[in-house]
């Protein structure tokens, strides 16, 4: 195991819609890395793409830097549900460095998975939780945080991300 290189923002492998894992495809190992990177980061989500893997699946952790973890690795998630309504909550991303960004989000989704030991799973994810499986989810489709921006937000937050590059 080990910690594996980020890519950052341009990078076009970050703009690629990732393939499906195949079913039966051992990525013990993968996802084992994954969850390395992702603490060293440190980070609460890290998704294939980041580490130059395009297929879908991430993981995440949204509660251990409280104290107690809730790794998930979620492989194939396909979102089932989500709310009407929308919030509004700062985004930082292990691809993009140095800023957040206001992003607007259905504040709970329903999402279903495959899990690395092939059961299927279903769950409701909701606060904080749910951004974070949406902001991966996003990853696998080659989106990232600066492309739910309209023009002049967008221009803001990238002047800051080139700032905060230099
Ligand atoms: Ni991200």
């Amino acid at each position: 195991m080990a910690p594996l290189p980020i890519l950052k923002w341009p990078d076009p492998r970050l703009s690629t819609v990732c393939d499906p894992v195949a079913p039966g495809e051992d990525l013990a190992g993968l996802i084992a890395d994954m969850f390395q990177t992702m603490y060293a980061a440190p980070g609460r989500g890290l998704a294939a793409p980041q580490v130059g893997v395009l297929k879908r699946l991430f993981v995440m952790d949204c509660t251990w830097k409280e104290g107690e973890g809730s790794p998930l690795a979620l492989i194939n998630p396909r979102l089932l549900e989500r709310s009407d309504t929308i919030e509004t909550g700062e985004e930082g991303c292990l691809s993009i460095p140095g800023i957040t960004t206001a992003i607007d989000r259905p504040d709970w989704v329903v999402v279903a998975w495959t899990g690395p030991d092939g059961a299927q799973h279903a769950r409701r994810f909701e606060g904080f939780e749910a951004r974070c499986a949406q902001h991966e989810m996003d990853h696998l489709d080659g989106i990232v945080t600066l492309q739910h921006l309209d023009g002049a937000a967008r221009a803001e937050a990238e002047a800051r991300y080139a700032a905060a590059r230099a």
